[in-house]
């Protein structure tokens, strides 16, 4: 039998899935970690844990799916984009990593711009502008802010690159995830010599650029003892999170659309050629599958709205409910679900880590808007969700005005798994909305290239071909659809009228 693991270093925790060569999920394990927020704005991880739970989670599928060691012949890894370890010459990790969804890149986002010649310019060497979340401006922040970490640095590697350092001993990334750095030029798949001259940056810093299903090494000695594996097996280039659960939902084609709640929403289309928004609001970047692209936009707390809700506002009800083992998600859901579409009047603006997309805006904050006596509970977690729906139909609009293809939309994530939110969203789409049978995301997506690195499929199309398959549709009920479609230019319009109050509100925390 050949088994092949898949491993996603996410943001709450990694994720290992083991499949055979049917696609069929033998085991899987989670393990999670925290984040770090020493200062408002910032997000920060230890690669150790990362390590540590990448160890674990591995032993633990080999365990639980009673698999022989012999038989797992590749590792595919998936990985939260953007973060930066940073590593000096002994390969030691200089300081924590600075992760996605951390925002302290403002100035430097400005100086990328700059010493590039322009936004317009930026974006026609690397198919997109400066956004804080990405790698590039993380590397000016840590020279700018952090000169003496700055001068030992030799190496930065993206989340799922640092594991595979310590599976291989070898520097490598995917094509997908070295997108998000913003130094790699999206339509020739390869650094971009200019912009690194611009930026002052020595390409020595960056790993070698693989396609995603290419091999990139197997597992040293230590590493194999370490995960209870082989050193025949190998380790495949793998994705970034996004470009690897795409695969793993089959949206490896033009036409489908993969919306996904997950802490991060995501809004996914593959493309066959590097098209650009000439506005940069959509990401271009390469998608897992050779030779293609994708477009996307991000939420940045799509799931993470919930979630904050949940810890901040429901502690104690969370533990009674644990308690009673029932699950608070599935408790708040049916107080929403007792809420009318509209959430009378309720309003919640998502951004509680700024936004992404379209705004790009690192000062943009979270708000109910629309409070009165009579909102309930139920009123807040509905709006949330619906806040949520709004942000990513802000990408879906984007799709269409630029004659983007969507004919199927798949759904996945903690949003698809709430039949109440994906009502909600295929309301808020105007389109039915699927669900697939597998519901492993990126880590499944990981094990599919894996696969495919391994040779038990020719290709990734075939791969998604023989192993996905819809589990549920959600089809629009019009007269939600009516509503959403009446209070979409409302939520539009509440970002701009607060954007400058936003931008002072950010400059009096500054003081
Ligand atoms: C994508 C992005 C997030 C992270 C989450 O651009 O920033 O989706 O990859 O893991």
């Amino acid at each position: 039998m050949a088994v092949l693991l898949g491993i996603d270093v996410g943001t709450s925790g990694t994720k290992t899935v083991a499949i055979d060569q049917r696609g069929r999920v033998l085991a899987d394990a989670t393990s999670f970690y925290p984040s770090y927020h020493p200062r408002p704005l910032w997000s920060e991880q230890d690669p150790e844990d990362w390590w540590k739970a990448t160890i674990e989670t591995v032993r633990r599928v080999m365990a639980k799916g009673r698999i022989k060691k012999t038989d797992v012949r590749a590792i595919g890894l998936s990985g939260q984009m953007h973060g930066s370890v940073f590593l000096d010459a002994r390969d030691r990790v200089i300081r924590r990593a600075i992760l996605w969804n951390d925002q302290r890149t403002a100035a430097e986002c400005r100086e990328i711009e700059k010493r590039a010649g322009g936004r317009k310019k930026l974006i026609r060497r690397v198919a997109n502008p400066a956004m804080s979340g990405f790698t590039a401006p993380k590397i000016l922040w840590l020279r700018n802010h952090e000169p003496r970490h700055f001068a030992r640095v030799r190496k930065v590697l993206l989340p799922k690159d640092e594991i595979r350092r310590r599976l291989i001993h070898d520097y490598a990334t995917d094509l997908s995830d070295a997108s998000g750095t913003l130094l790699l030029d999206v339509a020739r798949r390869r650094w971009s010599k200019p912009l690194l001259s611009a930026l002052e940056i020595d390409a020595e810093l960056l790993p070698r650029c693989h396609e995603s299903v290419e091999v990139t090494g197997q597992l040293t000695t230590e590493a194999a003892q370490l995960l209870g594996l082989s050193t025949d097996c190998l380790v495949v280039a793998g994705a970034g999170d996004c470009a690897a659960g795409a695969v793993g939902n089959g949206i490896v084609r033009r036409g489908k659309l993969w919306a996904s709640i997950g802490t991060s929403g995501v809004m996914f289309v593959h493309s066959d050629k590097p098209a650009v928004d000439p506005l940069g609001r959509l990401h271009t970047f390469c998608h897992a599958v050779p030779g293609k692209w994708h477009m996307m936009g991000v939420s940045l707390s799509a799931g993470g709205s919930l979630q904050w809700f949940r810890n901040q506002l429901c502690k104690s009800d969370a533990a009674t409910a644990e308690a009673k083992r029932k699950d608070i998600y599935d408790l708040l859901a049916d107080e929403a679900k007792a809420v009318a579409p509209g959430s009378e009047g309720l309003f919640f603006l998502p951004y509680l880590a700024g936004e992404r997309t379209p705004h790009a805006d690192p000062d943009a904050r979270g708000a109910f808007i629309g409070l009165t006596l009579a909102h309930t509970r139920g009123h807040m977690v509905r709006a949330i969700m619906e806040g949520v729906a709004f942000a990513l139909r802000d990408s879906l609009e984007i799709f269409r005005e630029l004659g983007v293809p969507v004919r199927e939309i798949r759904a996945s994530g903690g949003g698809a798994r709430s039949p109440l939110w994906r009502q909600i969203q295929a309301d808020m789409f105007g389109q039915k909305v699927v669900t697939l049978r597998c519901e492993e995301g990126a880590a499944f997506g990981a094990a599919l290239l894996a696969a495919v690195g391994a040779g038990v499929f020719d290709s990734i199309e075939e791969a998604c071909d023989a192993t996905i398959r819809v589990a549920s549709t959600t089809r629009v009920r019009s007269r939600a659809r009516k509503r959403y479609d009446q209070s979409m230019p409302l939520y539009q319009q509440l970002y701009r009228s607060l954007k400058d109050d936003f931008k002072q509100i950010a400059a009096l925390e500054a003081k």
